[in-house]
């Protein structure tokens, strides 16, 4: 199939090289022309696993390109798929101006049966708002436009893997042949097995939604009983293990913390919350979720501040700022949540991540930025631990503790075991457990 994808990041590069690598011929469209000529020249703009691997395949096998016009790209395509932004309003809306403007180019461009497909999160009925744009813009031709959506469900840091073998694939249409157009692309997939669950457009835009908030929710369920914990004496870890082990709550997304952050769950929370709005429906538990998310932070922050008395002349080290592992996306992370807190009380930050140095100095130009975490926690009164990078698991605990100014360290992933933290002389401090003989310093 021939296939353009508009909007070439997180998602869109990553359709762009899978698409390419199950079969397709895959064209990237973007207005970003610095990010199309990073990508011409064959360099992914951003670290994901895997993905350097497939770009490099697809452009060597000729089935890959990238074009910042979409006159080039969007002519004879069969699919569509808009992977643009859809970032936050101030308002918690989600702003869909780039799905609009992406949304002209495209009717301007198309000559033929086409299959427009939302992959980005929209809310729901933004399906109407893209069929009446280019009923306007090309009446002529509107018949042979369609609209579907395409939710997409990868989770960074393991997103070629996600797309490649996905839990599942959910089609949204009101029309067969956009139905069939998706079941031919998605063939290479679906004939190994993975399922395709089709319904109508409203109910996909839904569900993604849907399916974002939850686990929103379970991460700020735990976080608020870690909360609960801290006050009682009981033990996170331990609840976190009870509550898993009934296959009614399941294990995953339990791990109290920091919270969550990234370009999905935070203004996914909100925009869902607004979509509810705008049905008339009122759904205060989303606002709640969202309150307790920036809650955990708040915790970590007060944690450290109770250890270290004031923060005026004190220095914090972050290990992690990356808003998860495997990844140098920063956006909404938790760690630079935590700094802006932390300098807006008179600390001097430093920090190490293994992938996201050069994003978070764009987005933090106060933190001081280091080559290596035991560089970063050099003369630092306490290091606090943001993301659990695997490589973190693995730090030379005692090294880090001989070049910090006091040893305190405040786990924010709950990584590190408590008891054998102490014994190494730090003054360990994590989220929702019991601190062995816990005193600032
Ligand atoms: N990042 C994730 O993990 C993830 C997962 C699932 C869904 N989503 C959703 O997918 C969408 C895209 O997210 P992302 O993380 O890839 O965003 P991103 O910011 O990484 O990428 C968006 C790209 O769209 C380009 N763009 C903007 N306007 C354009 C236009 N008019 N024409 C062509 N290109 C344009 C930008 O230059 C940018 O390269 C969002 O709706 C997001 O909620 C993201």
């Amino acid at each position: 199939m021939r296939i353009a994808v508009v909007g070439t990041g997180h998602v869109g590069l990553i359709s762009c090289v899978t698409f390419a690598h199950i079969g397709h011929e895959v064209v990237g469209i973007d207005a970003n022309g610095a990010k199309i000529e990073t990508l011409r020249a064959g360099r992914s703009p951003f670290f994901e696993p895997g993905v350097q691997e497939l770009l490099d395949e697809g452009i060597a096998n000729g089935r890959l390109r990238f074009t910042s016009d979409y006159s080039e790209g969007i002519p004879g395509v069969d699919a569509a798929f808009i992977c643009v932004g859809t970032p936050p309003r101030a308002s918690g809306e989600a702003s869909l101006v780039a799905v609009e403007r992406a949304t002209r180019e495209m009717a301007a461009c198309v000559n033929g049966p086409i299959v427009l497909v939302e992959k980005s999160t929209v809310p729901a009925g933004t399906h109407d708002r893209v069929t009446r744009t280019v009923a306007h813009e090309r009446p002529e031709i509107a018949d042979q436009i369609r609209v579907a959506s395409n939710p997409e469900f990868l989770r960074e840091g393991r997103a070629v893997q996600d797309t490649l073998t996905p839990e599942r694939i959910l089609v949204g249409a009101d029309d067969p042949s956009a139905f069939e157009t998706l079941r031919r692309i998605y063939e290479p997939l679906t004939s190994k097995g993975i399922p395709l669950i089709e319904t109508d457009i409203a109910t996909a835009e839904i569900s993604k939604h849907a399916c974002n908030a939850f686990l929103s929710m379970k991460i700020s369920f735990i976080n608020a009983v870690a909360r609960m914990c801290e006050r009682s004496g009981a033990d996170i870890g331990s609840v976190a293990e009870v509550m898993g082990t009934d296959s009614r709550i399941g294990s995953s997304f339990l791990g109290a913390g920091i919270g969550y952050g990234g370009f999905c769950f935070p203004k996914d929370v909100d925009a869902f919350e607004r979509v509810a709005h705008s049905l008339s429906y009122s759904f205060p538990l989303l606002r709640e979720i969202a309150r307790i998310n920036d809650e955990a932070i708040e915790a970590a922050f007060l944690k450290i501040r109770d250890a270290l008395w004031n923060l005026d002349d004190k220095r914090v080290c972050l290990l992690g700022l990356a808003f998860k592992p495997n990844t140098d996306d920063v956006r909404f992370a938790p760690a630079l949540a935590l700094a802006d807190r932390l300098l807006g009380e008179g600390a001097t930050v430093s920090a190490f991540d293994p992938a996201a140095v050069e994003e978070a100095r764009r987005e933090q130009p106060r933190i001081e930025y280091a080559d290596d975490p035991y560089a970063a926690a050099t003369d630092a009164h306490v290091v606090v631990l943001c993301t659990e990078w695997a490589e973190f698991k693995e730090l030379d605990l005692d090294k880090l503790k001989s070049v910090m100014r006091y040893p305190v360290f405040v786990d924010g992933r709950n990584v590190f075991d408590p008891g054998d933290m102490t014994r190494r002389g730090f003054t360990y401090l994590s989220m929702g457990r019991p601190t062995p003989g816990a005193r600032g310093a």
